[in-house]
C-alpha cells in the first residue's frame, strides 16, 4: 500500500470512491463536470489522443484529488498492426513470438492514450460453434495458459494493463451459443477453464473481467465462490475486476437479482470493483452504504485496488501522451515483419498430397480463386477495432508483388462473399484454372461470422463455395484449398477433393504475404491445431482430453447389417453415420519436411517426493528442407479417484532443424502436474501408473510408462 495511496483514500468522500469504480463509454460526448467532480475512474473506446490527453488534464489538473483516468479499449490481436486472430496466434505454439506481438499491439495503444486492454481473453472452448472460440487460445488449458500468459507480458511490459478475461467458464456456453447457460462441475471448472486465469494472475495481469454468463446457476457477475474465494482468495489476486459491459445490470435479467440496487450489492459482495457501462454502482451504491448492505470496507478494497493499478502503471506521474507519438509507432516495418512471421506459423498445413506445396518457379500461371482472396476486412477477423482495410495486404496482392519473371496471376473469385450462392462467377473462376497450371481457392469466413454473438449451428463452408470447389475439381488441375476462418469448420467433403490445403484463420494485415511465403517455400509451415477439427457438427463436443468411457468408441467399426438386428454393429460408443474421430486432431499439423523422434528417455520409472521427472526424447529432421517441429508431451493418469483424461497435453517446445540436424529436447514434470482437483476443490495427487507420450499430436508419439508410488 503506497503512502499516496492512503493518503487519498483518506481524503476521498464516499461519492468520489464510487466514481472511481464506475467505467463510462467514452467514445464521444461531454463529461467534464463528471470527470472534474471526480465521478468516473475510467472510460472505454477513447483513442484519439487529443480526446484522452484532454478527459486526463480534467481529471489530474481540474479534479479536487488529481486522480488520473484508466482508458480502456479492445486490442484483442493487435491495434493498427493487427495479428492473426488469438486462436491462430495459438495455432503458433510460440509464447515468445506471441508475447512480442501483443508488446507491439500495447506499444501502438499507449500511443494513441490507451493504457488498459480488455485482454487477453482465455477462456477455454471445446465449442467451435461458439463465435468467441477465434478470440482464445482452444480447447486446452495448459495452451491457453502460455498464450495468455505471454499476452499479460507483452502488453504490460509496454505499460498497458492487461485484463484476463472472462472470467470465468465462458467457453462452457451450452450448444455454443453465446452468453448461454453453462454447466460445469468444480473438478472440470478447476482442471479446465480455471488454470489459464491463474496463469495470468500469476503472470502479473493487473486486471480480470467477470464474465457474462452464469455458472450452475450463479452469475460470473456475482459469484462469491469463483470472485472471492478463488480469484482473490485462494490466488491473492490483488489486481481489480471489472464486470463486462452491464453485466452487472444483467443480474435482473438473469432472475438472479430482483432489481439493480440487488444486483450492484451482489456484484460488489462477490467482488467486482469497477462496473463497466451500466449505471447500478453509481446508481445505488452510496444508499446501499448507508442503509448497510454493503460494509464500507469493500467499497475502500476496490477503490485500493484501483487506485494501485493506475499507480503500477505510472499514471501519476505521466498521465499524458505525446500526440505525436502514433506517427512513429504505427505499422513500422518492424512491427509488419512480426504480425508476417506470426501468421506465418500460425498457419496449419492440413494436407499436401504428393509434396505439391510449396510452388516451384515452374509454375507459370496461377489461378487464385475463391471468396476470400482479396478480402481485407476479413482477412483481419472479428474484434479489429483500429485496423484499417487499406493497410491489410491480401494473398491475391502478395501474390502479384511476388510474381518472377514469366509468372501470371489469373484471378476469379467465383463467389463474391463467403456467404454468396450466386453461381454466376463459377465460369469465370472455370476458366482461370483451364487456363492455369495451378488453382489457389481461398475459401472460408466472412469476418463477421466469427466473434461476440456470432455463433453458427453449422460448420460447414458458408455458401456455395463447397459447390464452387467441386466446381473447379472438375477441371482436374492441382488444387490447393487456403482457408481464412475464425473457427474449426467441417471440412469432411471438402478436404477429399483439395489437393492441399493450409488453414490461415483470420492472419491479420500481412496474411497475404506471409500465406505466400508458405506457398512458394521461404518457409515451412509450422503450425499445429489448437482445436479438435470435427468431422461433422454432431459430433460436438469433440475434443482430445476425453475421458474413456465404459465402452470406448471403435474407429474400426463394421458397417451397419441390413434389417434391424438389435445390436448393428456392437454396443460402444459412438455413432452409426460418422466415424468417431475427428477429422484432424489436436496438436496435428504437416511441414514439408519430416521429423523423426527416438530415444525416448524418462530419469526415472518410479517418481519419489517432490523430484521433478526429466524427459529427454531425440528429434531429428530426416527431410530434404528446415523445418519448426512443435514437439508435445501428454500424460495420461491410468487410475484416479476421478476418471481421468486419455491424455493431457503437460508441456511442448518449438524446435527447429535443418535437414539432417537433430537435438535431444527435455523436458522437466513437476509432480503437482500429475494432480487435479475433485468435486470438493482439493487437490489430489494420487499414486498409480501414468502413460506418457512425447511426438506430434496428441494421437502420435513415443510411449513411456512410470510410477507415482504410494
Ligand atoms: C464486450 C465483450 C468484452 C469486451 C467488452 C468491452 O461485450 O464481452 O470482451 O471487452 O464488451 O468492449
Amino acid at each position: 500500500m503506497s503512502e499516496r495511496i492512503e493518503r487519498l483514500l483518506g481524503q476521498m468522500s464516499l461519492a468520489e470512491k464510487i466514481g472511481q469504480m464506475c467505467q463510462v463509454h467514452g467514445a464521444s460526448g461531454d463529461f467534464g463536470d463528471l470527470v472534474r467532480s471526480g465521478g468516473v475512474g475510467s472510460f472505454l473506446n477513447v483513442v484519439e489522443p487529443e480526446r484522452a490527453n484532454a478527459l486526463q488534464r480534467q481529471a489530474v489538473e481540474e479534479s479536487r484529488l488529481g486522480i488520473p483516468l484508466l482508458l480502456g479499449r479492445d486490442v484483442i490481436h493487435g491495434f493498427r498492426t493487427v495479428f492473426p486472430i488469438p486462436l491462430g496466434q495459438a495455432a503458433s505454439w510460440d509464447p515468445e513470438l506471441v508475447e512480442e506481438a501483443a508488446r507491439i499491439a500495447a506499444r501502438e495503444a499507449r500511443a494513441f492514450g490507451v493504457n488498459w486492454t480488455f485482454a487477453p481473453m482465455v477462456d477455454v472452448t471445446r465449442e467451435p460453434r461458439w463465435g468467441r472460440v477465434a478470440e482464445g487460445g482452444g480447447e486446452d488449458p495448459v495452451l491457453t495458459a502460455a498464450m495468455g500468459a505471454a499476452m499479460v507480458r507483452g502488453f504490460q511490459s509496454a505499460g498497458v494493463a492487461a485484463c484476463a478475461k472472462h472470467y470465468c467458464g465462458y467457453g462452457a456456453a451450452e450448444g455454443g451459443r453465446d452468453y448461454n447457460t453453462t454447466w460445469i462441475p468444480e473438478s472440470l471448472l478447476r482442471n479446465v477453464y480455471l488454470p489459464p486465469f491463474r496463469a495470468c494472475v500469476e503472470a502479473g495481469a493487473l486486471t480480470v473481467m467477470s464474465a457474462f454468463n452464469e455458472i450452475n446457476g450463479v452469475p460470473a457477475t456475482g459469484n462469491v465462490h469463483t470472485l472471492r474465494e478463488i480469484l482473490q482468495g485462494e490466488w491473492g489476486f490483488s489486481g481489480f475486476v471489472v464486470s463486462d459491459w452491464s453485466s452487472v445490470a444483467e443480474m435482473v435479467v438473469h432472475g438472479f437479482a430482483a432489481d439493480e440496487a440487488e444486483a450492484a450489492r451482489l456484484a460488489v459482495q462477490a467482488g467486482v470493483h469497477m462496473e463497466m457501462v451500466s449505471t447500478t454502482f453509481r446508481d445505488h451504491l452510496e444508499a446501499l452504504i448507508r442503509n448497510g448492505l454493503i460494509p464500507a470496507e469493500l467499497v475502500d478494497d476496490a477503490v485500493r485496488r484501483i487506485l494501485q493499478v493506475k499507480e503500477a502503471l505510472g499514471l501519476f506521474e505521466s498521465p499524458y501522451v505525446d500526440p505525436e507519438e502514433h506517427r512513429r509507432v504505427v505499422l513500422t516495418e518492424a512491427h509488419r515483419e512480426t504480425a508476417r512471421q506470426l501468421a506465418r506459423e500460425s498457419c496449419v498445413l492440413l494436407k499436401n498430397d504428393g509434396e505439391l506445396l510449396p510452388l516451384g518457379s515452374e509454375v507459370r500461371r496461377i489461378a487464385v480463386l475463391g471468396p476470400l482472396a482479396d478480402a481485407p476486412e476479413d482477412q483481419m477477423g472479428c474484434w479489429v477495432m483500429d485496423g484499417r482495410a487499406e493497410e491489410v495486404i491480401t494473398p491475391l496482392a502478395a501474390l502479384r508483388s511476388a510474381l518472377g519473371p514469366g509468372q501470371e496471376v489469373l484471378y476469379a473469385p467465383g463467389l463474391e462473399t463467403s456467404r454468396s450462392t450466386d453461381r454466376r462467377g463459377f465460369q469465370d473462376a472455370l476458366a482461370a484454372l483451364e487456363a492455369a497450371d495451378v488453382g489457389l481457392v481461398f475459401l472460408g469466413e466472412e469476418a463477421v461470422l466469427s466473434g461476440e454473438a456470432h455463433c453458427r449451428a453449422f460448420l460447414d463452408l458458408p455458401g456455395a463455395q463447397a459447390e464452387l470447389v467441386r466446381t473447379l475439381r472438375e477441371v482436374g488441375k492441382p488444387l490447393i484449398g487456403i482457408v481464412l476462418a475464425g473457427r474449426p469448420l467441417v471440412l469432411s467433403g471438402m478436404i477429399e477433393l483439395l489437393d492441399a490445403c493450409l488453414y490461415a484463420w483470420h492472419p491479420g494485415t500481412m496474411g497475404g504475404p506471409a500465406i505466400v511465403d508458405l506457398l512458394f517455400g521461404h518457409e515451412s509451415p509450422s503450425g499445429r491445431l489448437p482445436i479438435t477439427f470435427p468431422r461433422a457438427v454432431g459430433q460436438l463436443p469433440i475434443y482430445y482430453a476425453h475421458k474413456n468411457t465404459g465402452r470406448p468408441p471403435r474407429p474400426d467399426a463394421p458397417p451397419i447389417p441390413t434389417g434391424t438386428p438389435l445390436d448393428p454393429v456392437g454396443f460402444f460408443s459412438g455413432y452409426l453415420d460418422v466415424d468417431p474421430t475427428p477429422l484432424f486432431p489436436f496438436g496435428y499439423g504437416l511441414s514439408y519436411t519430416r521429423f523423426e523422434y527416438s530415444d525416448l528417455h524418462l530419469s526415472t520409472k518410479r517418481l519419489s517426493g517432490d523430484e521433478p521427472l526429466i524427459v529427454q526424447v531425440k528429434v531429428r529432421n530426416v527431410g530434404s528442407r528446415a523445418g519448426t517441429e512443435v514437439v508435445q508431451l501428454y500424460i495420461r493418469d491410468l487410475v484416479g479417484s476421478l476418471t481421468r483424461p486419455v491424455r493431457e497435453l503437460k508441456a511442448f517446445r518449438r524446435v527447429r532443424l535443418e535437414p539432417d540436424a537433430s537435438e535431444i529436447v527435455r523436458f522437466e514434470l513437476r509432480p503437482e502436474q500429475l494432480g487435479f482437483y475433485d468435486n470438493e476443490g482439493a487437490f489430489r495427487l494420487e499414486p498409480g501408473v501414468f502413460h506418457l507420450w512425447v511426438g506430434p499430436s496428441c494421437v502420435k508419439g513415443l510411449r513411456e510408462t512410470f510410477e507415482l508410488p504410494g
